[in-house]
């Protein structure tokens, strides 16, 4: 041990401690940044959007009344040339079991469900929603390719969950027209 110590060594060492606590110190303040900036890109994106809104229906006159009675079902084109399909789910089954959609046409989809919670999903398309008794599940999506796509119940709604699926045809939009226009309510189910 020296008599007089030197400063210079301590000094060093000192040097070294300190530049590493604060490359640790940005390194933790980058990690408390990025989550923060996360969690406000993740929280605009869900504002911006939101699950659709909440809309209600009576169970018990799903059948009796309102837009979802048996003639009333299936692919209606307004006058407006809006196009909407309407379906109930329960178990085990969808009415109509095949559906009709024009292609490059925004569809709207209002469904429910009479019994258990049932849910959907078109293909491989972005047509997908859960239907909960009491409720209307509506969305509006775009069908790009022509074709047959089969549509599968995706909540477990009991012992015939996997027998649960409909059909979905999606037509070219001229075709799809010139046969909504002898009728008024569209499907694909065989009479
Ligand atoms: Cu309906 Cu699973």
């Amino acid at each position: 041990m020296n008599a007089i110590p030197s400063a210079a060594p301590d000094d060093a060492a000192e040097h070294v401690a300190v530049a590493a606590e604060r490359r640790w110190a940005l390194i933790v303040v980058g990690i408390i940044a990025l989550l923060v900036v996360v969690m406000i890109v993740t929280g605009l994106h869900w504002a911006s959007m939101p699950p659709s809104r909440v809309e209600t229906i009576d169970v018990r006159r799903v059948h009796l009344e309102g837009e979802f009675v048996e003639p009333n079902l299936g692919t209606a084109v307004a006058s407006d040339g809006r196009v909407t399909v309407r379906l109930v789910a329960q178990q085990y089954s969808f009415t109509p079991p095949c559906i009709v959609v024009p292609a490059d046409t925004p569809v709207t989809f209002r469904a429910t469900s009479t019994d258990a919670i049932h849910g959907f999903i078109v293909g491989t398309t972005n047509a997908n929603t859960m239907v909960i008794p009491g409720f209307v599940a509506t969305f509006t999506t775009t069908f790009r390719d022509t074709g047959e796509m089969l549509m599968p119940c995706h909540e477990y709604c009991g012992i015939g969950h996997e027998a649960m699926w409909a059909r979905v045809q999606v037509l070219p939009a001229d075709e799809f027209l010139r046969r909504a226009r002898a009728t008024e309510r569209m499907s694909c189910v065989p009479r």
